[in-house]
């Protein structure tokens, strides 16, 4: 099949775009409005832009009524956001985190959701999440769309602190993917999480290795104390 999005029918009784582009890790996003409110919400048009320095974006489309989003007025207007790693323990507030609530309701009490304070930036951790990036917003790139929620605003922040629950790693020190199960979105209703991993390391060149590892030590030697060539 092919068709032209927004110009032919797909001819399919569902949509198929968003199930094409799958897994999307959830950018559960944690906010404060400028009145002290905590926010939280689940992004998964989101995903990290780069390793060193790291940075990371969220994209979010308007409100049913064509509105901006409160995570994104938030970011904008205090200039942090926080990432909180949703996981399969933490399905179901990840999907309460999303209803469309009025700015002054806070949506870690609608969630239950213990929080934790962030250590440098002004906003509130998932207590529960084993890991969480304390971001300062950079900039918003807005693309206009179709009416009332197509339009987005894709929101990016640079990463200068990232909290690691010491249970989230495995005696090798790598973060342990498979026991966390992480989550992600997929098309329609559907999710997935992490439940399998396998390596593969591109044959050649050991300097693209850095890129492909992630390590900003490699990279740039810009780490902080303690970091260790293995
Ligand atoms: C798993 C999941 C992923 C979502 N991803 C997005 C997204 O990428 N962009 C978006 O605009 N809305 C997304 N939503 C909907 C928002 O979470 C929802 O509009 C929410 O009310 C926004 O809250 P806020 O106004 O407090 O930011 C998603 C919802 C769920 C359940």
């Amino acid at each position: 099949m092919f068709y032209q999005p927004g110009i032919t029918a797909h001819g399919l009784p569902h949509d198929p775009f968003k199930s094409c582009v799958v897994p999307r890790p959830i950018g559960w996003i944690s906010t404060r409005s400028v009145q002290g409110v905590d926010n939280l919400a689940p992004y998964s048009q989101f995903t990290n832009v780069s390793f060193d320095p790291a940075m990371v974006m969220f994209s979010s489309n308007q409100t049913t009524d064509g509105r901006r989003k409160d995570t994104v007025t938030n970011a904008e207007q205090t200039g942090v956001f926080i990432w909180n790693m949703a996981t399969w323990g933490l399905r179901e507030q990840v999907n309460v985190s999303a209803e469309e609530l009025p700015p002054w309701e806070d949506e870690f009490i609608r969630t239950g959701l213990l929080k934790s304070p962030g250590v440098i930036v002004a906003a509130s951790r998932v207590a529960a999440s084993p890991v969480q990036f304390e971001c300062e917003y950079m900039q918003t790139v807005r693309l206009p769309g179709n009416g009332p929620m197509g339009t987005v605003d894709v929101v990016f922040g640079r990463v200068v602190g990232v909290h690691i629950a010491d249970s989230a790693l495995t005696e090798g020190g790598k973060v342990d993917v498979l026991k966390l199960r992480p989550l992600a979105r997929m098309g329609y209703f559907e999710y997935t999480s992490v439940e399998s991993s396998f390596e593969m390391v591109i044959p050649g060149s050991s300097k693209l290795l850095a890129g492909l590892e992630g390590s900003a030590l490699k990279n740039s030697g810009s780490v902080a104390d303690g970091a260790m060539l293995p």
